[in-house]
């Protein structure tokens, strides 16, 4: 019986992640699936953002999407970090152009209290998905994600997208029995979610902590740092490796690390050569700006080698934008861009 995993030893993703030798540079795009793609408006015409995450041939179609259209060296599982908080039965809603909106914001103990733990039988639907994409995707790794507690809690707090977090931290700091029930509450989940789509055959796993940017070292430490660590360290025990993310996050990239994670990855506002000397013995993920598409193809190469060429100084590195594609992209630029780190010589 050839094993369907047996494809994917030879993944130039997942020998990166290990630190192991390569034979090109991988690439994969945050948010590669979805919003600057035309099939992916066409198929979601007249679908809402969370029902399409809930059905499981959309969330097939869309995760291949550009897969097939770039060639790129992962998938990202087409999903979202509000889905499970949906999915166990909070009130909320992700709108076009502004993100996730919740009905009745956390502010207590029994707010917190009232949401459930997340169960499998929860997300049935995540496991057909993840199981119909393996089989599908072959020698592809599939990165499943998660939100992490600071991110999530965010979203639950401020009630919508928040520039500077003002609710989530004056809970931190004034309500320290509140946050710390409620990022134990989130990183459950969270923790919960990643195993599903691990268990159904997910090869990585990225934990987003997109707005940890707004935290100083000292309360990422003692307030967001071991909710974080609770859910890399049961994605560990599953035996995939860990990637973790965040924007504005360059005096944090060592405790990021320190929180459990294989892959450190990183926005483009640090120099790469910086954050792999923060990083120590990790891998990387990043970290071209993600508006250089919009540059001459030749400038945007260019940029995308030096990011490549620091890059060798690292354990492993995965070639990524430094956040997610942003909406007007063009696609061709972006094929280009693979097609470049692909053929890029590492000799
Ligand atoms: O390729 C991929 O990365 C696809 C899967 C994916 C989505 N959201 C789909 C999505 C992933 C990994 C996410 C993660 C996510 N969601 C994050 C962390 C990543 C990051 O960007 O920092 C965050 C903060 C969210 C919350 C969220 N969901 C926001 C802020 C928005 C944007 C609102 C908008 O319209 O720009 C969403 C909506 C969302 N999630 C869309 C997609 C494709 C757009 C909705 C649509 O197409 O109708």
């Amino acid at each position: 019986m050839p094993d369907p995993h047996d494809d994917l030893r030879q993944s130039a993703f997942l020998q990166a992640v290990r630190g192991e030798p390569v034979s090109h540079t991988p690439v994969w795009f945050m948010r590669q699936a979805g919003r600057s793609l035309p099939e992916y408006l066409a198929i979601r015409e007249g679908v809402g953002m969370l029902d399409s995450c809930m059905d499981p041939a959309l969330v097939v179609e869309i995760t291949l999407q550009p897969v097939r259209r770039y060639g790129v060296d992962a998938a990202i599982f087409f999903s979202d970090i509000v889905l499970p908080l949906k999915a166990v039965g909070v009130d909320l809603d992700i709108k076009p152009g502004i993100g996730p909106v919740v009905a009745k914001p956390v502010r207590t103990l029994a707010d917190v209290a009232a949401i459930p733990d997340l169960t499998p039988e929860h997300v049935p639907f995540i496991s057909t998905a993840v199981g119909n994409l393996v089989s599908e995707l072959r020698g592809t790794p599939l990165i499943g994600f998660a939100g992490a507690p600071f991110t999530v809690a965010s979203y639950l707090v401020e009630g919508g997208p928040s520039k500077d977090h003002a609710k989530t931290k004056a809970m931190m700091f004034g309500a320290p029995e509140v946050w710390d029930a409620l990022m134990r509450k989130i990183a459950g989940i969270s923790a919960a979610y990643l195993e599903v789509q691990v268990a159904a055959g997910a090869s990585a796993v990225q934990l987003f902590d997109s707005w940890a940017g707004a935290l100083t070292p000292r309360d990422y430490r003692e307030h967001v740092l071991p909710h974080s660590a609770r859910v890399l360290q049961r994605a560990g025990e599953l035996g995939v490796p860990r990637i973790h993310f965040g924007v504005g996050t360059s005096n944090l990239l060592g405790l990021m690390g320190e929180a459990g994670a294989d892959v450190v990855g990183v926005d483009w506002r640090t120099p790469l050569d910086e954050a792999i000397t923060r990083v120590g013995d990790r891998a990387v993920q990043g970290n071209l700006d993600p508006t250089l598409v919009f540059a001459p193809t030749d400038v945007m190469t260019a940029r995308a080698a030096e990011v490549i060429e620091a890059g060798r100084a690292a354990r492993g590195h995965v070639f990524n934008l430094g956040h997610g594609v942003l909406p007007s992209t063009d696609p061709d630029q972006l094929k280009r861009l693979t097609e470049f780190v692909q053929s890029y010589p590492l000799g």
